[in-house]
């Protein structure tokens, strides 16, 4: 996988230090060519002195005799008198350095020492001038270290800069990258622009098209789904009452087949029914209706329309609430959580047994148990029982499999968290509702 960032400092660091290596290569070329101009230029005014004076006074002036601390540490240049190929004066004793025939400056090795020589013209007698090599170059090394130091400095330094610079500079991908993870098939809104790079812009409007478009199908998808779910209801509800009026005429003498097409038939009218709220459900947008919501009487609600169910399967429902509680929530929400729960409970427990609801508040946060003495959800299907559709092996109820899935996605819509877990004390299931209070 390429990065970004990565790929741009492996680009602009060695380019950073490329052009510092130039330029510290560029001033060290300039230093040496200027005081190297420079010596020259004083080698060349001293022998012109001298030969002046030689000119002026034909006794020899009286020399300086320099040692090696002098020619080497302190670039003293040597000078050298001649004449006729004889040296008269010297004020370096040793004898290595002849006269150069040419006038002018040349730079010579000997005995794998470098001189550089300036040699004045012969009237008649002639001056030369030498000074040590060695000496000038330390001079040009250390003018230009002098330069080159700012530029070493500087160097790791705009590095960390740049390093920064890329980091600031892909800072609004990552805010993009958040905006993206909070997405989900429901909320698919337009990924803010404000502060986006310019060269990032056509790349997120196009983005944002593609998301409108998906907004647009997902919507039509589920008004269909809606619409087709609240159409069946009409002819389906017709059919029912069709066939209870069958069963009703034949009486006692119905035909097993007839019961089991009306059993299918409300079967079906439950599947429809169930579809219907799944789809109202999932178009809600989350948090629409939150207000202050008091569970006792919500919950008393839920258990009346449920009593019905519960005394044909001689289900005992037990309620138990120590205080009036209220949270913050949407109501409808709510009521679909607790319809559907306890919906499971009444349902999936075997005839003869029973349900019990409690309703606990701690400090800000509100719990609404629903406990069953049915035969529970293996371990490993606890999740997967909110999945739509999805109806364990051994349910023995005729459910849609939807039930759960309308609750979780009702449980999004008003901030609450639905946990399942089988009971502890015996077997059966126990359903939760984690609230926050109303505070
Ligand atoms: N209280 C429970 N006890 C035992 N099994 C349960 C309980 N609640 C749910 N289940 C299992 O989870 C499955 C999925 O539940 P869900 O409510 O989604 O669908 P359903 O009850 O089968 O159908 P629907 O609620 O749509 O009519 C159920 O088929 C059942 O196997
Ligand atoms: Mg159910």
């Amino acid at each position: 996988m390429t990065s970004l960032r990565r790929h741009l400092l492996l680009w602009l660091l060695p380019l950073y230090v490329l052009s510092a290596a130039a330029a510290m290569f560029v001033s060290y070329q300039r230093y040496n060519s200027s005081i190297s101009a420079f010596m020259d230029g004083q080698m060349h005014n001293l022998a012109e002195s001298y030969a002046r004076e030689l000119a002026a006074s034909p006794t020899l002036p009286t020399l300086r005799m320099l040692d090696e601390d002098h020619v080497e540490h302190d670039g003293t240049p040597i000078v050298q008198l001649w004449r006729d190929g004889q040296l008269l004066a010297s004020s370096w004793p040793k004898p290595a350095l002849g006269l150069r025939p040419e006038a002018g400056f040349h730079s010579v090795s000997i005995a794998g020492h470098g001189w550089r020589l300036y040699t004045a013209p012969a009237s008649p007698v002639s001056v030369q001038i030498a000074q040590s090599n060695a000496f000038r170059q330390r001079v040009i090394l250390h003018s230009a270290e002098y330069s080159a130091v700012p530029i070493a400095v500087l160097v790791p330094l705009s590095a960390a800069l740049l390093w920064l610079a890329v980091y600031f500079g892909l800072r609004p991908l990552a805010r993009l990258v958040r905006a993206v993870t909070q997405q989900d098939e429901r909320s698919l809104a337009e990924l803010p622009l404000t502060g986006v790079p310019q060269e990032l812009l056509p790349l997120l409007t196009a983005v944002n098209a593609l998301l409108s478009r998906l907004r647009r199908a997902f919507d039509s998808q589920q008004l269909f789904v809606q619409d087709a779910a609240h159409e069946l209801r009409t002819p389906l509800m017709a059919l029912m009452l069709q066939a209870e009026g069958l069963r009703n005429r034949f009486g006692t003498t119905a035909d097993e087949e007839l019961v089991r097409l009306e059993a299918g038939i409300r079967r079906l009218h439950r599947l429809v029914e169930q579809m219907l709220k799944l789809a109202r459900q999932q178009a809600a947008p989350p948090g629409s209706a939150t207000a202050a919501v008091e569970l006792l009487p919500l919950l008393q609600e839920v258990v009346g329309d449920l009593l019905p169910l519960a005394e044909q399967r001689n289900i005992d429902v037990g309620f138990s609430a120590a205080l009036p509680l209220s949270v913050r929530g949407d109501a409808d929400a709510l009521r679909s959580i607790f319809d559907n729960l306890l919906d499971n409970a009444v349902r999936h427990t075997p005839a003869g047994g029973s349900v019990d609801i409690a309703l606990h508040g701690s400090a800000g946060a509100v719990l609404v148990e629903f406990a069953d003495t049915g035969p529970g959800v293996a371990p490993e299907l606890l999740e997967r029982v909110f999945d739509r559709f999805y109806r364990s092996a051994g349910a023995t109820s005729t459910g849609s499999g939807l039930g759960l899935a309308i609750a979780r996605s009702a449980a999004e819509r008003t901030a609450a968290r639905i946990e399942l877990l089988n009971r502890a004390d015996s077997p059966g299931l126990l359903a939760r509702v984690h609230l926050p209070g109303a505070a």
